[in-house]
């Protein structure tokens, strides 16, 4: 019975084009819905845009664009990319639609019906020049334990702390400068501490279908007594970029309420287009409905989320399916570079985007692990694995056929031909023994492996079923050594051997390419045209190739990587002059996109142009102080003499400072700003006497100067002719 199977990603913020992590997400759910539809299953397949939410109202503005025009160039950007990567979704819709519309209204309504709102009262700060509530990441200020300077409203860099953004010293806004001021405001909540959502979510996620550590996550979360879940917080006031709550004027929807929403919006959108009844088949008992994410969004999709759905009335997911970030190393990618994988650059440098498909499959697998893009390790596989053993495979083989067999495939079946061609060649084919002697034993062996590798696909362990592939085509290779094609090619009366011989490697290497195209589907189409086949579908494994059917002249299916193309990709961007904020090379997934950043903006690519300089923030003189507290500071000229990033720190870079009779080591906040390695031999300011403070990074041996508005940051450098010690008063 064909399965109906309802499958996304996580929604894209429409804050900029797609980065690395993105891809890594959507080529795991792709290769696991082109499997599914190759078995014969029904998919439907959707994603959309996750519009909303202050960042992008604020970059909208920043840009001197409305928040429409600004998810409208993305939507572009991100449409045109899915392609490029063969991402098969069905539909690719928005958050900003009149679907999703309905759909946030009529689950917000039925939660109510079911007394699942409620409101309360808060305070929260409250920019008075913006005028409006600032969501955490908008507030900045100093750390109540350790003192840091320009920290996030929610946790320190340095000690590590975790706080209330109220708990700042001298707080600031973000967006103005302004000092936040505490103001109440009525704000809706989703009951999720009712003992009806308890009892369901424990129900949910501890039946044993979510994958182990996130069920255990999960298990922290809800705790064991009665009350363990929080009520959720699920209204912004205006200003908001969002869809405002029915009955409530000025009052929207958190994006974080609206966006899984989205899942069932773009579903709509398509059903609807093939005039499909969208309610019926959500509701369909028979439906399994997925969820592909990241781990950073496991507590919306496995409490928040299927309350949601559950209490609305409508069917929780079958399960929500987690994997780890997208970590990048090796030694073109060394901590100082700083440098990213930009899809858009991929794409354009002309590189083959199902080498990056091949190289993901080849390391994912079922669990909530971070994966290593390392670019040699990239190299060497696909040009080892894909070039040197499968469509090596296809060009041994095709050559013959076309050149001496006019592109014509033996008219003796395989099974017949190994008589055939025991009596020509006077020896085995095969190994001896195989369970149907009538089948070559390398075929029978290829066949074989089709019922493990389904089960290795469905279980999304493709790591494993990537292997194994790869054994088989080692295999074939080695078969083919054996037999020595371009030795029986000049033998004479030996063409029906030949003949046969060559046909029975295109059929090998014709069912190597079923199992491999769920991760290379375009590869596979071109396969399909020089075979001159249908489709191929799993069950194809056991249908081999018509006898006498033509092929076409083979043409190279895929092309080596020069190392010289992936340094071209990892060449840093050249940093505009006014020191513009590098990406950092951090797993994509895990820019901080938990709660209280959950709106942060990824890094932004060559599509989007840079944000246009906002006015410095200058914020009031501080209390005065007198000449001998002046005094106290030691400060000195230094060189920077290295410069790196720092792993697990966002913010910070590790120099070592030369202060002519000495070297310091420095962590400095400043890696929003500068590239390490543009660092390197500059002159520099430094407070030499500052007392060394322990970091989670090892010990700080002072500080350097720099001008800043909380946003921006400026390295101070001496005038020309100052050398490393010299004194500053
Ligand atoms: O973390 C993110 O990138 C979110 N935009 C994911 C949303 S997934 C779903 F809930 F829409
Ligand atoms: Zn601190």
């Amino acid at each position: 019975m064909p399965r109906k199977l309802f499958v996304t990603t996580a929604l894209p913020y429409a804050n900029g084009p797609f980065h690395i992590g993105h891809i890594m997400e959507y080529v795991q759910a792709d290769i696991w819905v082109r499997f599914q539809r190759m078995q014969g299953h029904k998919v439907n397949f959707v994603c959309a845009d996750d519009t909303h939410g202050a960042p992008i109202m604020l970059k909208a503005e920043a840009e001197g664009i409305t928040p429409e025009e600004l998810i409208a160039r993305v939507n572009e950007s991100h449409k045109r990319d899915l392609p490029r990567f063969h991402i098969s979704f069905d539909h690719f819709h928005s958050t900003h639609s009149k679907e999703n519309e309905e759909l946030a209204s009529s689950i917000f309504l039925a939660l109510k019906e079911n007394n699942l709102i409620e409101t309360k009262t808060i305070e929260q700060f409250f920019d008075p020049v913006k005028k409006m509530f600032l969501p955490d990441r908008y507030i900045k200020g100093e750390c109540p334990k350790c003192g840091t300077a320009d920290q996030y409203g929610d946790s320190c860099e340095n000690c590590g702390a975790v706080y209330a953004p109220t708990d700042l010293k001298r707080p600031f806004s973000t967006l103005t400068g302004a000092k936040p001021v505490l103001k109440s405001s009525e704000h809706f909540f989703f009951k999720l501490s009712d003992p009806r959502c308890v009892a369901f979510l424990k129900e949910w996620t501890q039946d044993g279908k979510l994958q182990p550590e996130v069920m255990n996550k999960v298990q922290e979360w809800l705790g064991d007594g009665e009350k363990s879940l929080g009520d959720w917080d699920i209204s912004r006031d205006a200003p908001y970029f969002g869809i405002e709550i029915p009955g409530a004027k000025g009052k929207y929807f958190y994006v974080w309420l609206d966006a899984p929403i989205g899942y069932l919006a773009s579903l709509k959108s398509y059903l609807d287009s093939k005039g499909q009844d969208f309610e019926k088949y959500v509701n369909d008992p028979k439906v399994e409905q997925f969820h592909f994410i990241g781990k950073d969004i496991i507590y919306f999709h496995t409490l928040f989320w299927p309350a949601m759905l559950k209490f609305s009335g409508r069917k929780p997911p079958t399960n929500v399916l987690v994997h780890g970030f997208l970590t990048l190393t090796g030694e073109k990618l060394s901590k100082s570079r700083g440098v990213s994988i930009s899809p858009q650059k991929y794409v354009e440098l002309g590189l083959n985007t199902e080498w990056v498909r091949y190289y993901l499959a080849a390391k994912l697998n079922s669990k909530v692990e971070d994966l290593d893009f390392n670019p040699e390790d990239f190299i060497a596989r696909v040009n080892s694995d894909l070039i040197g053993k499968y469509v090596n495979i296809a060009s041994r083989a095709a050559g013959f056929i076309t050149k001496r067999f006019n592109g014509k495939l033996t008219e003796e079946p395989l099974s017949a031909g190994r008589e055939l061609f025991h009596k020509m060649r006077g020896q085995l084919a095969g190994a001896a023994g195989t369970p149907d002697d009538q089948v070559p034993s390398i075929l029978f062996e290829v066949r074989n492996f089709a019922e493990q590798l389904a089960q290795d696909y469905d279980a999304r362990e493709f790591s494993k079923a990537i292997r194994q592939i790869m054994f088989l085509a080692d295999r074939v290779n080695q078969y083919v050594d054996e037999q020595k094609p371009w030795e029986i090619a000049k033998e004479a009366g030996q063409d029906a051997a030949l003949h046969w011989f060559c046909t029975l490697y295109l059929e090998l290497f014709r069912i190597l390419t079923i199992y491999l195209k769920p991760v290379l589907p375009k590869v596979a189409e071109d396969v399909e045209a020089f075979l001159g086949i249908k489709p191929l579908d799993w069950e194809d494994v056991m249908t081999p190739l018509k006898p006498g059917s033509v092929i076409q002249p083979y043409k190279h299916l895929m092309s080596r990587i020069d190392p010289k193309q992936i340094d071209a990709l990892l060449e840093p961007p050249e940093a505009p002059k006014d020191a513009a904020p590098t990406a950092p090379a951090k797993a994509a997934k895990g820019d901080g996109k938990g709660d209280a950043k959950a709106e942060t903006s990824g890094p932004d690519f060559a599509l989007v142009p840079p944000e246009p300089p906002k006015p410095p923030v200058i914020l009031p003189v501080s209390d005065t102080i007198s000449i001998d507290d002046f005094g106290k500071l030691d400060l000195r000229v230094a060189r920077i003499v290295d410069a790196e990033l720092v792993p697990d720190a966002d913010k910070l870079l590790k120099l070592t400072l030369d202060i002519g009779i000495e070297q310091r080591q420095v962590f400095a906040g400043i890696r929003s700003a500068y590239n390490p390695k543009d660092l390197v031999g500059r002159l520099t300011v430094m407070v030499a006497n500052l007392a060394p403070r322990k970091m989670r990074f090892g010990e700080s041996q002072g500080m350097v100067l720099a001008a800043g508005d909380g946003i921006s940051i400026y390295l101070l450098t001496p005038d020309g002719g100052a050398v490393p010690g010299m004194r500053i008063k």
